[in-house]
């Protein structure tokens, strides 16, 4: 990595407890960039000098180093697979009540997409949708895109690198957010999943995410177009 990028990432975690520093490079870069166009500077150095002296442009950069985008039911074809597995699944064991954990959930357009697709395949869940950007909590919780009140939801600051796995769950759903981070951060942020899924738990991963190396052998595949994946006995 630059070595001024180096730095900044360094001054991040140090004064904002966010660790970026094994995040994808290229990302990185555009985004400190991205912010070198909309401040006084020019140079990616200058800027570095810019942001010891600015607290605000280094929240604000902080902030932008995360991509929020989202909507409902993202990518509706493979809705429909991951929609299809669940009643699947449903025939084997249909009381069950299925503990959810939607990680990355940014302002919570996937909790509720879950939320209304296990509502309306009659499912008990509860679910826990997390971030680590408070202001995308704050909106999920003051902005419900779905009248979920049968169902439990919960939000809460979690952070994927830094924070220990949340509990025991039936199913994760991480999506469009392993793609922000290096192979080998992918690798220990999936291993937590491993740790995190119940026996035969379900991995839900985006489009253009996938299991490499290692971490291939602790699942098997349910549907590789899907991304949806079953934790393996090892
Ligand atoms: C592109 S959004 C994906 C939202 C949703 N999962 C979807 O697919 O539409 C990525 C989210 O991941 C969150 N994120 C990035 N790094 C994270 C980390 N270390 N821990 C938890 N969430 C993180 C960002 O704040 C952002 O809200």
């Amino acid at each position: 990595m630059h070595n001024t990028v180096e730095k900044i990432l360094a001054k991040i975690k140090t004064d904002k407890n966010l660790d970026f520093t094994e995040y994808r490079e290229s990302t990185i870069t555009r985004r400190i960039n991205r912010r070198v166009l909309f401040s006084s500077v020019h140079t990616i150095p200058e800027y570095f000098k810019l942001i010891k002296k600015d607290a605000k442009e280094l929240d604000t950069l902080a902030k932008d180093l995360t991509i929020h985008v989202t909507e409902s039911f993202r990518d509706p074809e493979t809705w429909e697979i991951f929609k299809k597995t669940i009643k699947e699944e449903t025939q084997i064991r249909p009381n069950k009540k299925w503990k959810i954990w939607s990680a990355g959930c940014s302002t919570g357009e996937e909790v509720y997409s879950l939320a209304s697709m296990y509502d309306d395949l009659n499912l008990k869940t509860t679910i826990t949708g997390t971030d680590i950007d408070q202001a995308c909590l704050e909106k999920a919780v003051s902005q419900p895109q779905y009248n979920a009140k049968q169902k439990n939801i919960h939000f809460c600051h979690h952070d994927l690198v830094q924070d220990e796995p949340l509990g025991k769950f039936d199913l994760i759903v991480c999506r469009n957010v392993l793609i922000y981070f290096s192979e080998i951060l992918q690798g220990k942020v999936l291993h937590k999943f491993y740790r995190s899924l119940k026996p035969k738990g379900i991995l839900w991963l985006g489009n253009s995410e996938t299991l490499r190396g290692e971490s291939a052998t602790w699942f098997e595949t349910i549907d590789s177009k899907a991304r949806i994946y079953r934790k393996k006995r090892i």
